[in-house]
Formats: structure tokens, C-alpha cells, sequence
């Protein structure tokens, strides 16, 4: 096939481009305009004759309309990805969640491109800490943030254009990922370059809000998958079993890079911040036969150490600007 990836340059969208050109004989384009999330780095060193890049927004209908024409699917990476600033600011994440999304359904129904939507378990809002529940693809949506919001219209968009249209899409809703790439302003970013700056890591509130944390290789697996095998119309929640509260993560980075496990900073908590996220997986393993392979989570996370500590040269310029943003929010 050859794929049109959108915000392929981004943390989870490179480890995707990166996980197609190695494990299957696709060709893969990139469409993304490069935001301050964007970074054309994470993209270097890939085979010019299976790879290409365009830069441009998913919401110009024009240039869309050509690349679904030479592509016979689309992975839909591209978002507005950063809770915190989706409560600074807001807009964008309407106008790059839902508008380019929209734009982007309108094109796959005008080519009948095979589409697949990516998405966050944040949709479906969050659950009580002492609360055994995980999410399950019947989970009712309840969304708390401006982020989540867009993601759970742009998913219903997409369920509305399967069912109006016939649009041949699937949707995917994984939880947290970690690994190499991800922008400094996400939690175990930070925290990981905080200590290698010599600041203490910051954690909002008591630090025991709970993530499912799962490798991004494991999200880029699971997605493959579906694009080759899945249902369509059908939706698939990607998980690793990967439950943990931010004081525990923070405690591992710190004992990772050889500090003290206390020497962090509670700090202000993040308005409306959703206590718990957990994914029950069953239906991608059951029905297409996935399985995660960074089972353990320390494991994942000291590799992450490791990539960060190795290539400042890739975090570095992003790194004064973020924490002047949170430094502005008391966080
Ligand atoms: P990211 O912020 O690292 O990357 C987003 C990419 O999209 C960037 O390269 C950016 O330049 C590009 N982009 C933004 N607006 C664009 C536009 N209008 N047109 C073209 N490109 C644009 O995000 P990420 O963490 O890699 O997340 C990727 C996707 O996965 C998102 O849809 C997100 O909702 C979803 N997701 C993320 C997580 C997570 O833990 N990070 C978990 C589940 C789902
Ligand atoms: P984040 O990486 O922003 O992802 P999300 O909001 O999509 O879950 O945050 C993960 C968790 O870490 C969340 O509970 C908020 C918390 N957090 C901190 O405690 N300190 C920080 O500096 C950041 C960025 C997040």
C-alpha cells in the first residue's frame, strides 16, 4: 500500500513511519505542518524511495484532495495533542481536531480511501482510583478537557461518515504512550529532563492521578494491525496493562538517573484533571491477535532514560520555552 501518514512527525506518528518502513514493504508520505510539536528530525535517516514528506495543514481541502488521490490509505495522526494547553488555548484544537479531521473524512469519501482514525482513551473521561472498571469499546464517551472534547468529536465525526457515507474507516483509542520522541512538555519528558538539568520534577497535585502507560513501538504495532486487519467500521482500544500512578513514575526516573526518590515538587494541579484511565484490550487481542511487547513497564522506561540522556541535541531546543509556559501556569 502506499500510506499518507498525517502529523508524521510528531512523537507517535514518527514511531509509526518508523515501524512500517521496517516491518512491512508499504511506502509511506507524511503530511504535517510541522507545529511547535512537529520535528522534522524525528524523520531523518528513512529510505528516500519508500518515504516522502509534504508540509502542509489537514485542513487545506486543496492540497488534501491531491494526496488521498496517489494514496490508498490514510493514518490519521495529526492533533493538537496537549491537554495543558488545550486550557490555555483552545482554538486550535477546534480548528486542527475537528475542522482538519472533517476535511480530511470529506476527502476519504470523495476517493473511498481506506481511512484509520487515531484516538485517546481520554474520550470516555476518567474513572474513580479505587474503582476496578476499566474502559471497554462500549464505554460511554464523557470527555473533560478542550483536548478530549475535539478527540471525541472528531471520533464521532468519523463514526458518522462509516455510517452516512460508507467511509471504510476504523478508529483506534490507546491510552498514555512513552518512548523516544515525545515532546518535552508531556509528563515523563519533563520529569526525565528536569533531572538531567539539574531541576526536580514537577507533579501536579498529589501525584496520584493513574495513566496506562504503554510503549509507543506496542501503539505503532497495534495500529498496523488494524489498518491490515481490521473491521471496518469498527472501533479497537489499544492497551498493555500498564497502570500506574505519577508518584510511582516519578519515583523510577529519579532512581533511574541516580537521585533520591523524594526529590520531586508538588505543584499546582491541573484544572479538571482526570483521575484514572485504564484499558481493557481484549477485543484487538481477541479478535486480531495482538499482544504488547514492552510487558514491563520499568524496563520501557529505563530505555527512555537512556534515549534522552543520549540525544539532548533533540530535546534541547524545546526545553527553555516549555518551562517558561509552565512557570507563567505555577506548574
Ligand atoms: P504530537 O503532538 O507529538 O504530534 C502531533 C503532530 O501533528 C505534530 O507533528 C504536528 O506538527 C502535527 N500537526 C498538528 N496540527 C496539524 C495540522 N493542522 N496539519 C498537519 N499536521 C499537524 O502528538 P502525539 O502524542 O504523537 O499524538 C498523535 C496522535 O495520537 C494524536 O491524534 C493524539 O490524540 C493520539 N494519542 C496520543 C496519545 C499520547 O499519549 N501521546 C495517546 C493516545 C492517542
Ligand atoms: P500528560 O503527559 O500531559 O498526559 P495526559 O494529560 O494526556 O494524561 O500527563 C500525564 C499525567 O501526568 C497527568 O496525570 C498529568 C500529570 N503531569 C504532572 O504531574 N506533571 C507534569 O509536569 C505534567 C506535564 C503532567
Amino acid at each position: 500500500m502506499k500510506i499518507l501518514v498525517t502529523g508524521g512527525a510528531g512523537f507517535i506518528g514518527s514511531n509509526f513511519v518508523r515501524h512500517v518502513l521496517a516491518e512491512s514493504d508499504h511506502t509511506v508520505t507524511v503530511l504535517d505542518k510541522l507545529t511547535y510539536a512537529g520535528n522534522r528530525a524525528s524523520l531523518d535517516g528513512l529510505p528516500e524511495d519508500r518515504f516522502s514528506f509534504v508540509r502542509g495543514d489537514i485542513a487545506d481541502a486543496d492540497l488534501v484532495d491531491g494526496l488521498f488521490s496517489a494514496h490508498d490509505a490514510v493514518v490519521h495522526f495529526a492533533a493538537e495533542s496537549h491537554n495543558d494547553n488545550s486550557l490555555d488555548d483552545p482554538r486550535p484544537f477546534l480548528e486542527t481536531n475537528i475542522i482538519g479531521t472533517y476535511t480530511l473524512l470529506e476527502a476519504a469519501r470523495r476517493h473511498d480511501t481506506r481511512f484509520h482514525h487515531i484516538s485517546t482513551d481520554e474520550v470516555y473521561g476518567d474513572l474513580e482510583l479505587d474503582d476496578p472498571a476499566r474502559f471497554t469499546e462500549q464505554t460511554p464517551y464523557n470527555p473533560s478537557s478542550p483536548y478530549s472534547s475535539t478527540k471525541a468529536g472528531s471520533d464521532l465525526l468519523v463514526r458518522a461518515w462509516v455510517r452516512s457515507f460508507g467511509v471504510q474507516a476504523t478508529i483506534s483509542n490507546c491510552s498514555n504512550n512513552y518512548g523516544p520522541y515525545q515532546h518535552v512538555e508531556k509528563f515523563i519528558p519533563r520529569q526525565i529532563t528536569n533531572v538531567l538539568r539539574g531541576a526536580r520534577p514537577k507533579l501536579y497535585g498529589s501525584g496520584e492521578n493513574v495513566r496506562d502507560w504503554i510503549h509507543a513501538d506496542d501503539h505503532s504495532s497495534a495500529v498496523l494491525r488494524i489498518l491490515e486487519r481490521g473491521r471496518l467500521g469498527e472501533t479497537y482500544l489499544i492497551g498493555a496493562d500498564g497502570e500506574r500512578n505519577n508518584k510511582d513514575v516519578v519515583e523510577l526516573i529519579l532512581q533511574g538517573l541516580g537521585q533520591p526518590a523524594d526529590a520531586y515538587d508538588l505543584v499546582t494541579d491541573r484544572p479538571g484533571h482526570d483521575l484514572r484511565y485504564a484499558i481493557d484490550s481484549s477485543k484487538l487481542r481477541r479478535e486480531l491477535g495482538w499482544s504488547p511487547r514492552f510487558a514491563d513497564f520499568a524496563a520501557g522506561l529505563s530505555d527512555t532514560i537512556a534515549w534522552y540522556r543520549d540525544n539532548e541535541a533533540w530535546w534541547a531546543p524545546q526545553k527553555d520555552a516549555t518551562e517558561a509556559r509552565y512557570l507563567e501556569q505555577g506548574q
